[in-house]
């Protein structure tokens, strides 16, 4: 439902701004109320008149325009804006925003604003695969909560094929539609969601750990919060930034894990266990750092407690969400985890897969539930994923998005 919704359409210098016509066309004929933002070499695909016909608002392009009724545009609008979708969002844009630069209406609306930002990509392949422009991207979806919609694959205006057209109008109205349907469906919830890998100590300065790079868990935190949960995200040592108001506990080992878990587990109403947990650690940590030797050493590990095996004997009428890396017979193992673990459902990867996994932007797999459905998921942005999985929760719990 899109009636009444207050959406600000950010459109850069692209080739693709002439569909951004179109976007808002749809947007005003789903009841939607539309601003545009233009920003000055948007105006060179695309004149303010079009969009201010389509839109019925004046389009602001221009930060010095003397104020009307004294307020301060981009403070206006960011305050205004429930939701901005910035499309096309070009490489420019998305770099500035990602480096904290405000020196224009755009980036300052955007930078000063609390609503949800969409950002539809769109730029030459080159561009988008270029590793400045992937490492801008990761950093506005998982420090700022940006969602990536597309780029999609196709011809290109510059004559070139591959990734990073601006997906269609009707596309991006539908995925709005979906998250604004989605917004409020977790109120009232608590989510318990652990992420991240695990670290094993030897002695203080070694570890054993995996790879989990935590990203995963991490995009389901703030999706659910976005949705209006209350959240706790226990997470094992990684690079990112906790999402913005959700509760964090940081953690070291499976067994503070373990321990943080146990203490939040009774407040729960949803678990989603992403966390790479060690299934072992030494049997020793010293307590000073172990000397060399001449001799070959070998390390004895026990066993780590199964969190998610714990909390599945003792799960209530809580809903109980896992995961499974997987290298090997991915559907059988999954399966027979759901039944070892007493589990609602459990999301499977193919960590062998490029683009699965471990460290990876992205993510693809299958979601299996405890009735026997399977569910097969694409390769997509883990935001993405995060939403789909959070959908499929919200079914369980008796609020269907659909
Ligand atoms: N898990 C857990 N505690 C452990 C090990 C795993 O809570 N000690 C959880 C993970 O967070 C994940 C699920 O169990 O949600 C499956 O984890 P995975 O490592 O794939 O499976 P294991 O149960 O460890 O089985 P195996 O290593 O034999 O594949």
């Amino acid at each position: 439902m899109l009636k009444g919704k207050r959406i600000l359409v950010g459109i850069c210098g692209g080739i693709a701004a002439y569909k951004s016509a179109d976007l808002v066309s749809r947007l005003k004929k789903k009841g939607a109320c539309v601003k545009v933002i233009m920003t000055k070499n948007a105006g060179e695909f695309i004149t303010p008149i079009t969009l201010a016909s389509l839109s019925g608002n004046k389009v602001a392009t221009d930060m010095f325009s003397c104020p009307q009724d004294w307020d301060i545009q981009h403070i206006s609008l960011a305050q205004w804006a429930e939701y901005i979708i910035i499309a096309p969002a070009t490489a420019n844009f998305i770099g500035k925003a990602a480096s904290g630069i405000a020196d224009d209406l755009l980036t300052t609306t955007v930078m000063a604003s609390k609503a949800m930002v969409i950002a539809v990509p769109a730029m030459n392949t080159n561009m988008y695969n270029n590793p400045i422009v992937g490492r801008n991207i990761e950093s506005l979806a998982t420090h700022n909560g940006y969602l990536f919609f597309g780029p999609a694959s196709g011809h290109l205006a510059c004559g070139d094929t591959g990734t990073g057209k601006m997906e269609e109008p009707t596309a991006i109205v539908e995925y709005v539609e979906r998250l604004t349907n989605a917004s409020r469906s977790y109120e009232g919830k608590t989510v318990l969601v652990t992420a991240g890998p695990t670290r094993e100590a030897l002695d203080p300065v070694r570890f054993l750990t995996n790879g989990s790079s935590g990203k995963m868990g991490y995009s389901i935190a703030g999706a659910a919060a976005a949705r209006g949960a209350r959240v706790i995200l226990i997470s094992g040592p990684t690079h990112l930034q906790p999402p913005a108001s959700v509760e964090f506990v940081p953690v070291v080992s499976a067994v503070d894990m373990y321990n943080a878990v146990m203490d939040s587990y009774k407040e729960c109403d949803i678990v989603i266990k992403t966390a790479a947990v060690s299934d072992y650690r030494p049997a020793v940590a010293y307590n000073h750092k172990m000397k060399k030797t001449q001799n070959e050493i070998s390390l004895d590990m026990v066993r780590n407690p199964d969190i998610l095996a714990q909390l599945g004997k003792d799960k209530g009428k809580r809903i109980l969400v896992g995961f499974a890396a997987e290298s090997i017979d991915i559907i059988e193992y999954a399966k027979d985890k759901i039944k070892k673990k007493n589990l609602d459902m459990i999301v499977a990867n193919d960590i062998t897969q490029e683009g699965a996994g471990f460290n990876s932007n992205t993510n693809e797999g299958f979601i299996l539930d405890s009735n026997g459905g399977m569910e097969q998921l694409t390769r997509m942005d883990k935001m993405e994923m995060a939403n789909i999985i959070l959908d499929k929760i919200a079914c369980l719990f008796g609020k269907d998005n659909q």
